[in-house]
């Protein structure tokens, strides 16, 4: 059979312009191997298999053997960015039938919106189990295909009955953020993948070399720079579970049983493992004990449960911690010990090219008029951290809207007004502090702990 011709590649992410489209890009060597061209589907079997469209590969990949693709057939196929797969000719058949159900909220459903998913789904193959994402409004909704009939590699078209179904299949345990919506910042994540994806995906390595892999990491720097979004990157392309404990709620959910909460995250953690724990703004969990203000006996209880719960925690190769504050000054220093938080890693404030990525991102699914400079704009917003570059896009839109409701474009005017409004996060000052603390921290762990290090 046809099927025995098959070729491996190595997984490399896809261009930004490529995301979403349900399709990898392969050289013409390997598509002449297995006998397809352009425009064809394939069959991608990883963990799991999977189905796209082959596109050519770009120049500078030619007999690289590497396929490209992005986050979304990553997840399908169950594999990580560098790994392999296997790849042959597919034979695709018309769908029948295909069910959906939303991935993560209850949606209402009605006959329009059922054959607006059939046509932003048409000539795309599905595969019984995978996840589609469903472009409304400039937003991708999630859903899993819950069944097809017939089975294996379908073609949604004009013919098939497509049901929807308006509540979740079950809930996604993880968050659908990939590398590719993180602009940027390619040092930060490659550093976070080395130390969270690699004992994570396999233990056995750190087992026979007989060393401890690091325990926690934690990500400091200037806000709205892509710490959160970072750390969710990382848990979902390292196909783990994944718990977040945002610092502020441990308090406000919970009066009263903070200590229970950090408790019952830690077992929920055990029996999920591999597991990576996230404490997002981990300062308001843990600041500097003997702070003298009322609550700060609750607040020792709790970090030194925190500590109790990470100590324990010694030897176990499939919970990987994860911290993020903007805060580092105020963390109580016990936490940064060796078997506690012993990775500590700035994530920047954005440099040229990465607020080149994050606007290119924040305007993908935006209509741009001819006339937007996204280099200009670069070049214009020193000291915004990506979340004000992402307000500045949404704003830009709005003033485009306000200005027309019948508006089909963005344009350079609305962009240049809508920073006018949005100001930069970011200061000198702001980053002469983190430089700071990380001088003060090298100068008081020198010695002590030389298993703490600043990646
Ligand atoms: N590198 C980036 N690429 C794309 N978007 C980004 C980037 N950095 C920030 N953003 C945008 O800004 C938003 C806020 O970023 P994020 O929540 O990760 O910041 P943070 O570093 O965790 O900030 P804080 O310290 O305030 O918690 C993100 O949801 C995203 O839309
Ligand atoms: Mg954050």
């Amino acid at each position: 059979m046809e099927g025995s011709k098959e070729v491996v590649l190595r997984v490399a992410e896809s261009k930004q312009r490529d995301v979403g489209r349900g399709k990898v890009r392969i050289d013409a060597e390997a598509m002449k191997k297995i006998g397809v061209s352009v425009g064809d589907v394939i069959e991608i079997e990883g963990k799991r298999k999977t189905a796209a469209i082959v596109w050519p590969a770009y120049t500078e990949d030619q007999g690289m053997d590497i396929i490209r693709m992005d986050g979304l057939i990553r997840k399908n196929a169950g594999v990580g960015i560098g790994e392999k797969i296997t790849i042959r000719k597919a034979e695709s058949k018309p769908a029948n039938l295909v069910k959906l159900a939303p991935l993560s909220f209850t949606i209402s459903v009605d006959s329009g919106f059922v054959s607006f998913v059939k046509r932003r789904l048409a000539d795309t193959p599905v595969v019984e189990g995978d996840n589609v994402l469903i472009p409304v409004l400039g937003q991708a909704i999630p859903f899993a295909v819950v069944s097809t009939k017939p089975s294996g590699i379908v073609m949604v078209n004009e013919e098939t009955t497509l049901t929807i179904l308006e509540k979740p299949a079950e809930a996604a345990k993880v968050p659908r953020v990939t590398y590719e919506d993180v602009g940027g910042l390619k040092d930060a994540i490659e550093k976070v993948r080395e130390m969270v994806e690699l004992p994570l995906k396999h233990p056995e390595l750190f087992k026979r070399l007989g060393i401890d892999p690091p325990k926690g990491v934690l990500l400091y720097g200037p806000p709205g720079c892509g710490k959160t979004l970072l750390a969710k990157a990382v848990a979902n392309e390292s196909e783990a579970n994944f718990i977040t404990v945002k610092g502020p709620e441990i308090f406000s959910k919970w009066v009263g049983e903070s200590e229970r909460a950090i408790r019952e995250v830690f077992r929920k953690a055990r029996t999920a493992a591999p597991v990576v724990i996230f404490f997002d703004e981990i300062d308001s969990i843990a600041p500097m004990r003997g702070g003298g203000s009322s609550d700060s006996m609750v607040t020792e209880r709790v970090i030194s449960q925190l500590l109790t719960e990470m100590d324990g925690l010694v030897g176990l190769f499939n919970v990987v911690i994860i911290g993020a504050t903007n805060r580092p000054d105020i963390i109580d220093p016990a936490l940064l010990r060796p078997g506690r938080f012993d990775k500590l890693l700035y994530v920047p404030e954005p440099d040229n090219e990465t607020r080149l990525q994050i606007f290119k991102i924040h305007t993908k699914d935006m209509p741009l008029a001819k006339d937007v400079d996204i280099d200009r704009l670069v070049a214009m917003t020193m000291n915004y951290a990506g979340s004000d570059i992402e307000a500045l896009c949404r704003e830009a839109g709005m003033m485009a809207l306000r200005e027309d409701p019948d508006a089909k474009e963005v344009q350079m005017r609305h962009f240049l007004k809508a920073k006018e409004k949005i100001r930069p996060t970011i200061s000198e000052e702001m980053l002469k502090y983190y430089k700071a603390w990380e001088e003060r921290s090298k100068q008081s762990l020198r010695g002590k702990s030389p298993l703490i290090n600043f990646i």
